[in-house]
C-alpha cells in the first residue's frame, strides 16, 4: 500500500519508535496520523491527532474504533520490556504484563480495526515485533521473548486471515533500537527514525516481514543453523 494520503494510527506514539513512526508517516505524505498514547500531553506536532489509548484496556480500544472510522493503516507499536529469569518468583507477573501489552494488545487492536480497514481499497497492519521473538538472552529476556514469539505467531495468523479482505500485514523484526527501552543495552543500536522509514518502505514494496538489521538477519538464519541458535548460543 502507499503511505501518501493514507490515514494511520500508531500506538505508543508519545516516544521512541512510535514517535519516529509518526514523523516518518508525515514525511511520507500520510494525510492524517492518529498518535495514540496513554499520555497525550507531549503530542503537539502539527498534522497529528492525539488520541488516548492504553492497549491493555479493551473498552478503550473499542471506543476508539467507534470514534475514528477512517484509518487504513494500523501500526501496533506499543510495547514493554523488562528483564529477568523465567524461574524467578516475579516472572509470572512480568510474563502476564508483557503478554497483555505485546501480544494481546495488538490482537485486540486488529480485531477492533479489521472491519474498518476492510472499507478501504488499500489497507495494512504493521506489527512491531523483535529479533528476540526467535532467540532468548538467557536469564534476561525469557518472558519478553515469549511475548514477542506470540506476537509473531499472531501476526502470521492475522496475515492469513486478513488476506481475503485485502489488508496487508507486515511484521517488523529488529534487534536493538536507540530508545528508552534499550537504554541499558551497550553497543550499536539502530536509529528509530531509520527503522520507521525502512518499515514504511518495506510496506510500500509489498513485503510481509522486515528483518531490519544484520543482527536480526543472523538470529533468523540461526533458526536453521546446526545447532540452532535458540538452543543456547545467544548466552
Ligand atoms: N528498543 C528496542 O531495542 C526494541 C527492539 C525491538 C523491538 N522493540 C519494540 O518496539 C516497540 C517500541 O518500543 P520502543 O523501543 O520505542 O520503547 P519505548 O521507548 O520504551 O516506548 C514504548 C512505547 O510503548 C508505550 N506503551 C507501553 N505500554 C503501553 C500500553 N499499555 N498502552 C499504550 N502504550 C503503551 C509507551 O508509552 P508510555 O510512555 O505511556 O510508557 C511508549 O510510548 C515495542 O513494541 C518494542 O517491544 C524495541
Amino acid at each position: 500500500m502507499k503511505i501518501q494520503n493514507s490515514v494511520a494510527l500508531v500506538t505508543g506514539s508519545n516516544r521512541g519508535l512510535g514517535a519516529a513512526f509518526v514523523r516518518a508517516l508525515l514525511a511520507a505524505g500520510a494525510s492524517k496520523v492518529y498518535a495514540a498514547a496513554r499520555d497525550c500531553k507531549g503530542i503537539t506536532e502539527p498534522g497529528v491527532v492525539p488520541v488516548s489509548l492504553d492497549v491493555t484496556r479493551p473498552e478503550q480500544i473499542s471506543a476508539l474504533a467507534q470514534e475514528i472510522g477512517d484509518v487504513n493503516l494500523l501500526i501496533n507499536n506499543a510495547g514493554i520490556g523488562g528483564a529477568g529469569s523465567v524461574l524467578s518468583p516475579d516472572s509470572l507477573t512480568l510474563l502476564h504484563n508483557q503478554f497483555e501489552t505485546n501480544a494481546v494488545g495488538p490482537l485486540r487492536m486488529a480485531q477492533a480495526f479489521a472491519p474498518l480497514l476492510a472499507r478501504h481499497d488499500s489497507s495494512a497492519i504493521i506489527n512491531v515485533i523483535s529479533a528476540l521473538s526467535w532467540a532468548t538472552l538467557p536469564g534476561i529476556t525469557g518472558t519478553y521473548s515469549a511475548s514477542k514469539a506470540a506476537a509473531w505467531a499472531l501476526s502470521n495468523a492475522m496475515r492469513q486471515e486478513l488476506k481475503a479482505q485485502g489488508t496487508d500485514v507486515l511484521s517488523l523484526h529488529v534487534a536493538f533500537i536507540d530508545t528508552d527501552m534499550a537504554r541499558g543495552v551497550p553497543g550499536e543500536k539502530a536509529s528509530p527514525d531509520e527503522i520507521a522509514r525502512m518499515t514504511l518502505s518495506a510496506l510500500e514494496a509489498g513485503e510481509s516481514e522486515l528483518l531490519a538489521d544484520k543482527v536480526t538477519e543472523s538470529v533468523h538464519a540461526g533458526l536453521t543453523s546446526h545447532p540452532p541458535m535458540y538452543l543456547g548460543m545467544m548466552g
